[in-house]
């Protein structure tokens, strides 16, 4: 097989580092991908994720057998219809699908038509009606741009000032561009979160490892929300039951919603749930995998990824089996980020103990360097969390991480 990925993320690197391992895979071509993924023996392809016509193109000069999609925003454009118009395999949602992430508020409508748990919310464009409706609610209180923000358009208010300014920032400052022009104003849940993925086709789920994100950029979930800072698989103490629940209730139940709505979903559908004390309920969906859980969920993964994603789409059931050894990645970020950050320090070199996702870099002539918030994910695995913290600390306390800072508490959740 001859494979094309787009995007350009550690969450890709990961991907086309697993589906290489394929004995069936010849060749995976990444697009933009990054030059850290070379390493590895991942080819680049110089064409951006938004030129469609010109990756049709280059899918049917190599005579690729299918691409997978890696980052919503492609999805979200259409980049599933264009190349299924072309007569072209392909493994994500379409446009239509992929709003399940794109738009809060049709995300929520499938939940509420399909009982799915989640928090109670309205959805306003006025912004005084907006208000209005914080301040009879009161705090805690959650406040999301209704459209796509990276990952930056939460707040998590736990005072009434604090809510009637981030509606202010999204509604009046437009700080999230037009994402803020439509906001979704939701319950308070309390609980740990967790986040749950699948590869679905249709109603078919075929259900991951579960792991948990680190949303905040500094220790003990403290500083602004980020893209990422860390993850790692399992997470012991959500309890078995909890993920079936979620499985039956949550990722079954939306799978299907979306067939009955007429807009059926192929791809990674990724539920971000929090444990309540009455059960999973859904904080967002994604349309795709998540960055950085993808790094530490498939490294678990022993089954061939490559063979899995090619039975779905020949609507065979996919053989998926997982490790029981622990993964912990965590992620090392240019200092400033999320906000302005430093750009251009060498990547450093680390011990062969652990495995480096690369993300945010460029090639400075035969080097190297940083150029984004997220430069890299180390990852290890072991027999426990702790063991797999172990090497990836070790790894990055060693290493020459000068203009770059990294949490030190990836994975202490589940140690307490
Ligand atoms: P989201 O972009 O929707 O995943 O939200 C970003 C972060 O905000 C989540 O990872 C949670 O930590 C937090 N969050 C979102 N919605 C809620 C909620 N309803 N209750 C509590 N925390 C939330
Ligand atoms: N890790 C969260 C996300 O990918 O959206």
């Amino acid at each position: 097989m001859k494979i094309l990925i787009i995007g350009s993320g550690g969450r890709e690197h990961a991907i086309a580092k697993k589906m290489l391992e394929s004995s069936h895979v010849t060749d995976i071509f990444c697009a933009k991908g990054n030059p850290g993924m070379k390493k590895d023996g991942i080819q680049l392809v110089d064409i951006a994720e938004d030129k469609h016509e010109e990756l049709i193109s280059f899918a049917k000069d190599q005579e690729i057998d299918w691409t997978f999609v890696g980052p919503e925003i492609p999805l979200l454009n259409g980049i599933v219809d264009d190349f299924q118009a072309a007569g072209l395999r392909i493994f994500g949602p379409n446009k239509a699908a992929a709003m399940i992430e794109g738009s809060k508020e049709f995300a929520k409508k499938i939940m509420v038509d399909n009982q799915i748990p989640t928090a109670d919310y309205e959805a306003f464009t006025d912004y005084e009606a907006a208000c209005a409706y914080v301040k009879e609610k009161g705090a805690p209180i959650v406040i999301k741009a209704d459209g796509l923000a990276a990952g930056k358009g939460v707040t998590v208010a736990m005072t009434l000032d604090e809510a009637l300014q981030a509606l202010k920032e999204m509604m009046t400052d437009h700080r999230f561009g037009e994402s803020g022009d439509k906001v979704v104003v939701e319950e308070f849940l309390a609980g740990e979160e967790f986040s749950l993925l699948a590869f679905v086709k249709n109603e078919k789920v075929y259900p991951m490892v579960i792991a948990q994100d680190h949303k905040r950029a500094y220790d003990n979930d403290l500083g602004p929300n980020t893209g990422g800072m860390g993850a790692y698989s399992p997470v012991p103490q959500i309890p078995s039951e909890m993920v079936d629940t979620a499985v039956e209730k949550i990722l079954k139940a939306a799978a299907l919603g979306m067939v009955k709505n007429g807009t059926s979903f192929t791809g990674i559908l990724y539920a971000g749930l929090i444990a309540t004390d009455a059960g999973p309920k859904v904080i967002e969906f994604n349309a795709r995998f998540g960055d950085p859980e993808t790094q530490v969920v498939l490294p678990r993964l022993t089954s061939d990824l490559a063979q899995v994603i090619d039975d779905i789409l020949n609507d065979q059931e996919p053989e998926l089996v997982w490790s029981d050894q622990a993964s912990v990645g965590v992620v090392l970020a240019a200092e400033g980020y999320p906000n302005a950050y430093q750009k251009g320090m060498p990547t450093p070199s680390f011990d062969d103990q652990v495995t480096i996702y690369y993300a945010g870099v460029v090639d400075d002539q035969g080097e190297i360097r940083a150029s984004g918030g997220r430069v890299l994910l180390v990852e290890a695995e072991a027999e426990t969390i702790e063991a797999a913290q172990t090497k990836v600390y070790q790894a990055l306390d060693h290493a020459k991480t000068e203009g770059y800072f990294y949490r030190k508490d990836i994975g202490a959740k589940s140690l307490k």
